[in-house]
């Protein structure tokens, strides 16, 4: 459902904008529908900025092609994505920043219905306490603002709000970096059950190749910009091509006690 080909993006600064720095060059892809691909790689390498080209929330250098169910969106303008933004939502990175801390968590999670007027007042609400029980929250949140409520619940609202918009794409930025190691695993979880029962493709995006191999059945493995190395998670975690991923799954098996039978 998703390809893209040639992708890069180079920021300019200083003087005259005289600095330049390619944060991602040249990268192509392709995720098919329902699936998962993996993106793993350290700080810094062009993960977050590769998502944001992907959604045009950034324009990309020329000569890069981004294609959706075989449509080419490349020249799209801001009016032509407004119906894909509805198919195609992000997790955001940091959760604190994801919600309006001026409103309600039931303003929030309404928002997005009424922007794109898919129903009136009465069916969203409806459906918003539908998927509030979905991702395992209480009604008694709805009247809450984001600072009332914990890390992994505001994830959980944010996932709900995401599916208000019934997406065909949601790329999870770092969706459980900022928990701690039992809601992680739990909205990990939420995130399985959410994608099997409403066919959504992910391109999971995170710097932990232990979670990523775990969660998705295919890897690319990003550094310094570019996609050093792509292939099933098996493949990947036993048999790594590229240096860089050899060092991630070296440290990843220096942890293991297992490893060495
Ligand atoms: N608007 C910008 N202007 C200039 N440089 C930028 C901008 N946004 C990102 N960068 C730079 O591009 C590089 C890639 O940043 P990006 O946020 O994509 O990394 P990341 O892989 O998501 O890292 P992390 O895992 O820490 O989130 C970094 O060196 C960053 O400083
Ligand atoms: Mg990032």
């Amino acid at each position: 459902m998703l390809q893209i080909h040639g992708l890069s993006k180079t920021f300019h600064s200083g003087w005259l904008n005289k600095q330049s720095f390619q944060a991602v060059r040249d990268v192509s892809f392709e995720i098919a529908a329902s699936e998962t691909l993996g993106l793993v790689g350290e700080s810094g390498c062009g993960k977050s900025t590769l998502s944001r080209l992907i959604l045009k929330l950034l324009p990309a250098d020329p000569g890069g092609r981004i294609v959706v169910d075989g449509t080419d969106i490349t020249a799209y303008s801001m009016k032509q994505m407004r119906p894909l933004r509805r198919r195609m939502q992000i997790l955001f990175q940091h959760p604190d920043s994801a919600l309006n801390p001026r409103q309600t968590i039931l303003r929030s999670l309404l928002e997005p219905i009424a922007l794109h007027r898919l129903m009136g007042r009465e069916e969203a609400e409806a459906k918003v306490l539908e998927l509030l029980e979905l991702v395992g929250l209480h009604r008694d949140l709805l009247t809450r603002f984001p600072h009332q409520i914990s890390g992994g619940q505001v994830q959980r609202v944010v996932i709900a709000r995401a599916l208000t918009l019934e997406p065909r794409l949601l790329i999870l930025d770092e969706p459980t970096s900022m928990l701690d190691v039992s809601v992680q695993a739990q909205v990990m979880e939420l995130l399985q059950s959410v994608q099997r029962q409403f066919d959504i493709a992910y391109l999971f995006i995170s710097h932990d190749l232990e979670l990523v191999s775990h969660a998705c059945s295919r890897i690319a493995v990003m550094h310094q910009g570019c996609i050093v190395e792509h292939g099933s998670s098996e493949a990947v975690m036993e048999q790594p091509q590229h240096p860089y991923t050899q060092q991630l799954t070296n440290a990843f098996r220096a942890l293991d006690p297992l490893s060495g039978r």
